[in-house]
């Protein structure tokens, strides 16, 4: 199984991937290439440090979506990486028709909080301010509903009477490290989930 990574960000996701890989816990799951919407982002230097393929690729001038011939651009190139599969890792882009068409039911994505509460951005946020005792994360397969598709699989963590926003945070990040990963190597061995 094939897979291109797509984030934004520090990668925290992306280098728990890289590094399952790197210890042979991936399953049967292999990283083609890195791709970034964001110029400098810290996600990009982690293709030195794991020998995968690291690009920025211009998405267009819109903050939040792909301008139509950009996301074509991220359709050609995660092609000519070879990849069959897509991994969106802190990817804070709505995709949309060129990416959904090209690669039908082989969009995964991250998000942190317990879908269908809490979609859309600062998932974490939200779940804070709203007061839930439990989040988490979801892993889901990507449609054209923002954080809308079937879900694979999620991690719970739970809000003690001590946490805060910070430490609530780093509880769900540690959960997301763990579920990503676990997803993609089930996913290339056909595990059911
Ligand atoms: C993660 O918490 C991920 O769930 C979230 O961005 C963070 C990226 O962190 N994604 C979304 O909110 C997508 N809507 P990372 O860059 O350190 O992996």
């Amino acid at each position: 199984m094939k897979f291109a990574i797509l984030g934004s960000g520090t990668g925290t996701n992306a280098k728990a991937i890289l590094e399952s890989w790197r210890a042979g816990t991936l399953g049967n799951a292999v990283p083609t290439g890195i791709f970034c919407d964001i110029e400098g982002a810290k996600i990009l230097s982690l293709g030195a440090e794991f020998g995968v393929p690291a690009n920025y690729i211009s998405p267009g001038p819109f903050k939040t979506k792909f301008s139509p011939e950009r996301e074509q651009a991220y359709v050609d190139a995660i092609r000519a990486s070879g990849a069959e599969w897509i991994v969106l890792a802190g990817f804070m882009r709505v995709v949309k028709a060129p990416l959904l068409e090209a690669f039908p039911g082989k969009i995964i994505n991250l998000h942190p909080s317990i879908l269908p509460s809490f979609p859309g951005l600062d998932g974490i946020g939200q779940a804070w301010r709203y007061g839930v005792r439990y989040s988490g994360c979801t892993v889901h397969y990507v449609n054209a509903t923002v954080d809308g598709g079937s879900i694979i699989d999620q991690a719970v963590v739970r809000r003690e009477p001590q946490d805060t926003l910070e430490s609530f945070e780093q509880k769900i990040h540690a959960a997301e490290h763990q579920l990503l990963p676990s997803v993609i190597r089930k996913l290339s061995l056909g595990d059911s989930l």
